[in-house]
């Protein structure tokens, strides 16, 4: 059976949680093990699942009964918590970005080759309905050739974060690192791999890279990107998209109804319905579509360790790889 042990029991930890009580019965799987600084956090969650509390990731990682680790802590505890926990044997799904630098990059993907431990990391937008159909008609050729396209991630300042960590740059890295990869990621993912060239701009406030502006080239294709959360706390989120192909334009916004509209070049506008959005929730039925690609990735993760089978989406060299040219970016913006 798969025992996960559940740390960092704040916004994403919740979210976590919540997928997996919507995966229950889709799975030989249990929530063995909750942690947090907090423990009346911890023992929300964990008497979801009638699961033992930590008081933190270290004593949860050696001496819960668990042989998975989901880290949902602040970014900057993600390399030691991932660390212990390969070293310990247990596979391991983290959180985005990985890790904060090149280093921890390397290091992590040292010990898993020598630990031989399933990491995958939770760059949930390769997940998300409506980028994997995106990705699926780039990948099925069914509009021609990919010729450019404009993603965008923009929220409100974040006000919940555990003691103002998301706004320490040393400890989240920042809207590029935190929001912007997210992008960064799936662009990677759709086009095969880093841009051919780059360049960045940022947008510092109070020491902080509150907003980032991206072009890659790939071949002919250019690829324009902007992320950034230094609006006010009323401004609405939005995850959104535009890339035109050959014989189509392919437009989704999260700010918009219906959110995902294709522009044929003959003059057809499709709104496609996506069957994702209508998974029913372990046995009792219900709609998960609240959970989006957080579902479908934990999904994923639970199948892959269920079956055997090797982690081949969002992997640890993935999460990795996105880090480094995130940071690329960064580097390319502070040149004069
Ligand atoms: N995939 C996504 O779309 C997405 C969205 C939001 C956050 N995230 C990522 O998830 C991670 C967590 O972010 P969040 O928004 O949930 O943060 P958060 O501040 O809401 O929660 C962090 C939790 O960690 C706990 N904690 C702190 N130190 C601890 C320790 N030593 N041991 C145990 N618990 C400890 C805190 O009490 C808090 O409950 C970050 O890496 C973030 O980038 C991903």
């Amino acid at each position: 059976m798969i025992k996960i042990g559940l740390i960092g029991a704040g916004f994403m930890g919740s979210m976590h949680a919540a997928c997996y009580e919507a995966l229950a019965g889709r799975g030989d799987f249990k929530v063995t093990a909750v942690a947090d600084d907090d423990p009346d956090k911890a023992a929300k969650l964990a008497a979801k699942f009638g699961a033992a509390v930590y008081p933190s990731a270290e004593a949860l990682i050696q001496e819960g009964d668990v042989n998975t680790i989901d880290i949902c802590l602040p970014t900057f505890m993600h390399f030691e918590t991932a660390s212990a926990a390969m070293r310990k044997g247990c596979n391991v799904f983290v959180e985005k970005p990985a890790c904060l630098n090149e280093r921890e990059a390397e290091q992590l993907l040292a010990l898993q080759r020598e630990t031989k431990t399933q990491v995958m990391v939770g760059q949930c937008i390769r997940f998300w309905p409506e980028y994997m159909e995106l990705k699926r008609l780039a990948s099925d050729n069914v509009y021609g050739r990919l010729l450019m396209g404009v993603f965008k991630r923009v929220s409100p300042r974040p006000g919940w974060a555990w003691n103002g960590w998301l706004h320490d740059p040393e400890k989240s890295g920042s809207a590029a690192l935190d929001l912007h990869v997210h992008d960064v990621d799936f662009v990677r993912s759709l086009l095969g791999g880093d841009p051919d060239r780059l360049t960045a701009e940022t947008v510092a406030r109070q020491g902080a890279n509150g907003h980032i502006f991206s072009l890659y080239r790939y071949g002919d294709a250019v690829i324009s990107l902007e992320g950034g959360w230094d609006y006010p706390e009323t401004f609405p989120f939005e995850m959104a998209y535009r890339v035109s192909f050959e014989k189509a334009t392919v437009v989704f916004s999260s700010a918009a109804t219906p959110a995902l509209r294709i522009y044929e070049n003959d003059g057809n506008i499709i709104e496609p319905k996506l069957d994702e959005l209508s998974i029913s929730a372990g046995d009792g039925g219900g709609n998960i579509s609240s959970l989006g690609g957080y579902y479908n990735e934990l999904h994923y993760f639970l199948e892959c360790l269920s079956a055997g089978r090797e982690i081949a989406n969002s992997t640890l060299q993935d999460g990795c790889d996105s880090l480094r040219l995130t940071l690329r970016e960064i580097a390319s913006a502070s040149r004069p």
